[in-house]
């Protein structure tokens, strides 16, 4: 454990810092948005784990937020959050301000059509390009070999897989599991809104998991039949349900059959907090 981080806090000093970084060292990268939970915690693991260098950004990043969503109210608490880094291996922490991000005059946007518009993209239209600007924006300074991201914002893989893709990036992105409470919920920052009884109502999230995997599991292969008992549950439990939609896992197309590997995409209100949350389901 470290009593100290090194945080960096302005964008030349994070390209200074680079720069002393031996070529054949590798760079692993956590963008966050800070109020770090377990979730992150894993992918600082997974970084410490195969990379030399463990680099972790923490940026709320209002480009990615819509005009109606809750940058204000976000959670921030840069203080517990280094603390929490100090028991990993953790060689730098990127802290940077609007002021350098989004200087008066910002112009620049990245956008990864088609897949930014599906899904989260409906009710969140401009969510997507801010998270590929920023990620973009961070890749450039940071200029790490891998890019630790979680499983938990699917859709958010694929899109940035896409713009590295076509971006000739090179940085490879490493995908990693759900963490998630000891009954089930997906950790999220955004869990912290949640009274009591609505952090019970936010289980149907998972329990909907299970219904599905039991049904289909025992045979069931009509989506659509497995989707309305999905909703059923979810709405029983005050859930306003977003979407909940069967994908191919790399192209995100909606799959009409039962066959393969899937995931099922979910996003729910639970209250006033939008939930994400997802699963894989393969049938032979
Ligand atoms: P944030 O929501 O802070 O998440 C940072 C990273 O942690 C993402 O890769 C996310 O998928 C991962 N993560 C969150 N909850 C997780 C969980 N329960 N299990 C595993 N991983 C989890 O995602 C963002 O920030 C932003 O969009 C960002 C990429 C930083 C760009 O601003």
């Amino acid at each position: 454990m470290k009593d100290s981080i090194r945080v960096i806090d302005s964008i030349q000093e994070m390209r200074e810092y680079r720069s002393l970084i031996y070529e054949t060292k590798n760079i692993g990268f956590v963008p966050t948005m800070g109020y770090l939970h377990e979730g992150h915690l894993s992918l600082v693991e997974q970084s410490n784990k195969e990379s030399d260098i463990t680099i972790v950004s923490i940026y709320v990043n209002p480009t990615q937020f819509g005009e109606n969503e809750d940058l204000q109210t976000y959670p921030r608490d840069i203080d517990r959050d280094l603390d929490l880094l100090c028991k990993y291996n953790v060689d730098a922490v990127f802290y940077p301000n609007n002021k350098e991000m989004y200087p008066e005059g910002y112009l620049t946007w990245v956008e990864v059509e088609k897949l930014s518009s599906l899904y989260c993209g409906r009710s969140r239209p401009t969510h997507f390009k801010g998270v590929s600007t920023i990620v973009s924006k961070l890749i450039n300074i940071v200029r790490p070999l891998y890019l630790y991201m979680g499983e938990k914002d699917f859709q958010q893989i694929a899109v940035l897989k896409k713009m590295i893709e076509d971006l000739n990036y090179d940085t490879y992105i490493r995908p990693c599991p759900i963490v998630r409470e000891i009954d089930g919920l997906a950790l999220s920052s955004r869990n912290a809104y949640l009274n009591e009884k609505e952090r019970r109502n936010a289980l149907s999230l998972y329990e909907a998991q299970i219904l599905a995997k039991e049904m289909i599991y025992k045979g069931e292969r009509n989506i659509d039949t497995v989707i309305s008992k999905m909703r059923k549950l979810i709405n029983e439990k005050d859930g306003r349900i977003d979407y909940i939609e069967f994908v191919d896992p790399h192209t995100l197309e909606l799959k009409a059959d039962l066959i393969g590997t899937l995931r099922v995409l979910m996003a729910v209100y639970i209250g006033k907090t939008r939930l994400i949350d997802n699963f894989e389901i393969t049938i032979n």
